[in-house]
């Protein structure tokens, strides 16, 4: 079987030594020739690199392994970038979720304002980034993770509507994971048929691949539990806030019993309950949460790794939650048309929905790329939910391209996330001081 190279962007974020030990559990399916790992922030990079390296000589000897800040080196004779950059990191991310509930706001990584304002940071440095992938390796694919995957999306739609780039969330599989759990199958067993954007959409059906329909044996399961299962099956969304997360799922059946909700939806539909009820503590969210576990866990793993030598007895964990990367790399690399649930331009996937709006819909993968598979015609509600979401997006975009406050502020305004216009500049106003460093500059 063929080898291939592979350059992760984002090399020092808390999710690389999982990926890299899924990548590794994975080598039967996708040999790996070199690995590089590539970051803009030395002193992540090292911590992890150092570590990452005595793994690799333990465990996989024959892999070239490196780590670099330098894009040349990193992005030279690459087939395959995985890419889960943060920019701005948890400073930021941090900023994004306080500043909202300072106004009474849901703050969160990609929804709302909080997601606005990280996409505004991460379109530049995502663009560059495959600017140097196509300088250097003008035939490899990136496969961006990177979030928020909505908005990233559509600038990629946008402004490099040509490039080998496939944005992809891992909340569809996640979810999925825990369907299966519910009705006692593996997620490969399962097909689905799943409509909206991303952190933003409904499962329609979920079958076996006998035919077998179980969409009415989950959702009954859900409107008592949510997606909570009893058997930890998804070791990314593990956390107390996350688990607050999977039980709302019930409340958002209800407000559509008739298909499976993407737990995003909360965000949208019971902003209130998160603000006021759920606990939304304005000096600790979730950005803290992250620090004081996964960053800290993986950072002091790494640590132990060095100055032990060996990974013996602290390994890093594997980040099984993952696979659907190395399912889509195999995909483009073996053309296994392999059927995924990805973010895509609509093109009339969505038949009553906007051609050129990017949605989230089940897809066939080959090396060609994404396929997105008919979704027919989808109710009223969603569609007009979805529209307002993605004018959001859409409006976010312009305004980083045309440096445009007004349609920044108009892109707040129309978020279900806020009140009223008033606000909508507030928080506005606010989140322009606290991101001067990375946003453009807006008049
Ligand atoms: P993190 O802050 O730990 O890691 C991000 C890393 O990116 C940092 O080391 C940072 O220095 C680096 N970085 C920032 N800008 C860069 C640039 N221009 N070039 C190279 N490196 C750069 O964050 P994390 O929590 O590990 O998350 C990483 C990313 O993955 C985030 O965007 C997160 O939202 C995303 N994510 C996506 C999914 C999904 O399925 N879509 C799931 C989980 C996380
Ligand atoms: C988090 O765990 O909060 C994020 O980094 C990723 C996610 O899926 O929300």
């Amino acid at each position: 079987m063929k080898k291939f190279s592979i350059v992760i962007a984002g090399g020092g974020s808390t999710y690389t030594p999982g990926i890299v030990m899924m990548l590794l559990d994975n080598l039967d399916r996708f040999p790996i020739k070199t690995l590089k790992l590539y970051d803009n922030d030395e002193e992540r990079q090292a911590a992890l690199g150092k570590a990452l390296d005595i793994v690799l000589k333990e465990k996989a000897p024959d892999i070239e392994f490196s780590y670099t800040t330098d894009p040349e080196e990193a992005f030279t004779n690459v087939d395959f970038c995985f890419a889960h950059i943060r920019t701005g990191k948890y400073k930021m991310r941090e900023l994004d979720e306080k500043i909202p509930l300072k106004h009474g706001v849901v703050g969160q990584e990609t929804c709302g304002p909080g997601g606005i304002a990280y996409g505004l940071r991460s379109i530049g440095d995502i663009i560059e980034l495959i600017d140097i992938m196509e300088k250097y390796s003008p035939d490899c694919w990136m496969l961006n993770y990177s979030n928020p995957a909505a908005i990233v999306a559509e600038a990629c739609r946008i402004l490099r509507p040509n490039s080998r780039v496939l944005n992809i969330c891992d909340m569809p599989v996640g979810t999925l994971r825990r369907m299966s759990q519910i009705i006692g199958k593996t997620p490969e067993d399962l097909d689905v048929r799943y409509f909206g954007l991303n952190h933003f959409g409904w499962w329609t059906s979920v079958k076996d691949k006998e035919g077998h329909e179980y969409l009415p044996e989950i959702r009954d399961y859900v409107s008592k539990h949510g997606y909570l299962t009893q058997i930890e099956v998804d070791t990314q969304h593990m956390d107390q806030s996350w688990q607050e997360t999977h039980k709302k799922a019930k409340d958002l059946l209800a407000v559509e019993p008739r298909f499976l909700p993407n737990t995003y939806l909360k965000y949208y539909l019971y902003p209130d309950y998160v603000v006021k009820v759920e606990g939304s503590d304005p000096d600790y969210t979730r950005a803290n949460e992250v620090m004081d576990g996964r960053e800290k866990e993986v950072f002091s793993a790494a640590k132990t790794i060095v100055e032990k030598g060996t990974s013996e007895g602290s390994e890093f964990s594997i980040g099984s939650h993952a696979t659907f990367i190395v399912d889509l790399a195999r995909a483009i690399a073996f053309n296994t048309h392999e059927r995924m649930v990805m973010i895509v331009e609509n093109n009339g996937a969505i038949a009553n929905f906007d051609d050129n709006a990017v949605v989230e819909v089940p897809c066939i993968v080959s090396s060609d790329g994404p396929e997105p598979l008919s979704q027919g015609n989808i109710p009223e509600f969603e569609r007009a939910l979805m529209y307002q979401q993605v004018t959001v997006e859409k409006l976010a975009v312009q305004a980083y391209i045309e440096g445009s406050y007004q349609k920044l502020w108009q892109a707040l305004i129309l978020s279900k996330t806020i009140p009223s216009a008033k606000v909508a500049k507030e928080i506005l106003d606010d989140l322009i001081e606290a991101n001067k460093e990375y946003w453009p500059e807006l008049t």
